[in-house]
């Protein structure tokens, strides 16, 4: 295995990326009632729940050395899983998949292969996020990426061998996990140096990139524009900045 991106970029991650109790709600509803689950993608262990007997697949020793204590990772890739074909009730990956390029397709074939029955993704459909103020205004670089490797809902369910259904994910404002989606509410984050390192979409970008967002950004907090422009999100409790919950299951 190559040194893993989030050996880099995942230092801290679970003080920043804590779960929201709604998605983990969401997320155990979809895994119905599946006893073995297994979560690939798996990180600090958010999102998994505590009521199964779940394994869990991370390739990064610094996402892996922040799960808590007794729950630990099998080292390996969404492409090539270390287990047996319909080893496990259930698969569950969530906001991992993007990071799979260019192996998304054959991971998800990994996640049918080893599941009996559920198969539950948790990803951004990158036509949507792309519209959130922050990438449509400041961040162009990061929709651009997401264009490339996020892919479309639509290919997903192509690649699934069991019928599926999609669920829109609204982001909540007051939200525990700082993924770059819960920045819709939020533009002073954009400047606070380790909400923006929390997010893969800011830790992939060139200092020269960030330097220039958090400088527009700032301007237009100060001169009113950025408020002037998006001021009624502040308004909102919650928002479709492109999550989506895809469950498959042979029984759906
Ligand atoms: C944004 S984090 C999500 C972690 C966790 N699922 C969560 O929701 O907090 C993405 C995770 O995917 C992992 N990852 C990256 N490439 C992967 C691959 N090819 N196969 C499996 N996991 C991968 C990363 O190491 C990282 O832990």
């Amino acid at each position: 295995m190559t040194s893993p991106r989030y050996d880099r970029i995942g230092h801290g991650y679970a003080s920043r990326r804590v779960e929201d109790p709604r998605l983990g709600e969401r997320i155990r509803l979809a895994l119905g009632d599946a006893r073995t689950v297994v979560n690939v993608g798996a990180g600090a262990g958010s999102y998994e729940p505590e009521d199964r007997t779940v394994l869990a697949v991370e390739p990064s020793a610094v996402m892996a050395a922040q799960r808590p204590p007794g729950r630990p990772a099998i080292r390996a890739t969404a492409d090539q899983l270390p287990l047996h074909d319909r080893s496990v009730d259930a698969a569950m990956t969530v906001l991992s998949l993007h990071h799979w390029h260019p192996s998304q397709e054959r991971g998800i074939r990994e996640l049918c292969r080893v599941a009996r029955d559920a198969v539950v993704i948790v990803t951004i459909d990158p036509q949507v996020s792309g519209e959130m103020w922050l990438m449509a205004d400041y961040l162009h670089e990061v929709r651009d990426l997401d264009h490339r490797i996020c892919p479309p809902v639509g290919r997903i369910l192509d690649w699934l061998d069991r019928p599926a259904e999609v669920e829109v994910v609204p982001i909540s404002r007051d939200t525990p996990d700082g993924t770059l989606m819960s920045f819709w509410a939020h533009p002073e984050r954009v400047l606070d140096t380790a909400a923006r390192a929390a997010t893969s979409g800011f830790a992939r970008q060139p200092d020269a990139v960030v330097e220039r967002v958090v400088r527009d950004v700032a301007a237009d907090l100060r001169s009113g524009a950025w408020d002037a422009r998006h001021g009624r999100l502040r308004q909102l409790g919650e928002y479709d900045a492109g999550l989506r919950l895809i469950r498959a299951s042979r029984g759906a």
